[in-house]
């Protein structure tokens, strides 16, 4: 079953196109890595999907039930304590008290976020855990279906791999599908079922691989093996890590 389709999605700022032509479908349960340059239009495209900005042109299906988005930034409330901040949204979403309770602690645990730790405010956690509430965050809504921009890639290689973990750990316990964006392949091969690239100028898309194997029991070596081999020899692939200042400014 299809989660999410984009038909023929175009997008253009002031007259200036930044997206055409974009077609892509994640199927319920699946997730799916975007890949491409800086500035080809990623961001523009998850805000599309997730309906916080209306695309110029094409044709939007939502399947799921609920979606939560994650971004590069965890987007906390400074004044709220950790519970505070995911409690809010679960009050938004008409969730009663005593179950709002409930459903904090198991997402912060899924989280791997210190309970102990949920009573600090923003200012008082590290980048690692305040990226743990904003996970929790989105994992109390028992959403069916993520939005991931960059979660980690403010984040150092150790952790960020400890947080990719989580990821997978959680959508195959709580099956989210998801639309995970990422500058980093390796983090794709990591995490993903699929891996969808990106044009540099977000005409199109340019690739659409199925992955080996399934996220979570990938060898480190045939992880590291794929990336090479993308890289140097799938055309596809050749420029998702270039930066192109000029797109930037
Ligand atoms: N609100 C906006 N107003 C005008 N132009 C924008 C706006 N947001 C993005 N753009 C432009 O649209 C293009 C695509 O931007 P977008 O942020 O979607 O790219 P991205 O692939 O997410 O980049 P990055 O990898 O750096 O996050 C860029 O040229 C950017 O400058
Ligand atoms: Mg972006």
């Amino acid at each position: 079953m299809t989660a999410l389709e984009l038909h023929g999605l175009g997008h253009a700022y002031f007259g200036r196109t930044v997206l055409a032509d974009i077609s892509l479908s994640v199927d319920a349960g699946e997730i799916v890595a975007l890949v491409g340059p800086s500035g080809c239009g990623k961001s523009t495209l998850v805000q599309i999907a997730a309906g916080l900005i209306d695309a110029r042109e094409g044709r939007i299906t939502r399947s799921y039930r609920r979606h939560a988005m994650v971004f590069q930034e965890p987007r906390l409330l400074p004044w709220a304590t950790a519970r505070q901040n995911i409690d809010y949204v679960l009050k938004l979403a008409g969730v009663r008290t005593k179950e709002r309770r409930q459903r904090t602690v198991r997402a912060a645990e899924r989280a791997h976020f210190e309970l102990d730790d949920l009573e600090k405010y923003p200012g008082e956690l590290s980048g690692g855990m305040r990226q743990r509430v904003a996970i929790a965050r989105a994992l109390a809504v028992e959403p069916d279906f993520i939005y991931f921009d960059e979660p980690f890639t403010a984040l150092d290689v150790a952790l960020k791999r400890r947080m990719q973990d989580l990821v997978i750990a959680a959508s195959q316990q709580a099956r989210f599908g998801a639309l995970f964006i990422t500058h980093d392949l390796l983090e794709a091969l990591r995490i993903a079922h699929r891996i969808v690239v990106m044009h540099p100028v977000g005409l199109g898309m340019l690739a659409d691989r199925s992955l080996a194997g399934s996220p979570g029991s990938r060898p480190d070596a045939d992880t590291f093996a794929t990336m090479q081999q993308l890289l140097h020899h799938d055309p596809a692939f050749a420029h998702i890590h270039d930066v192109d200042e000029r797109r930037r400014a």
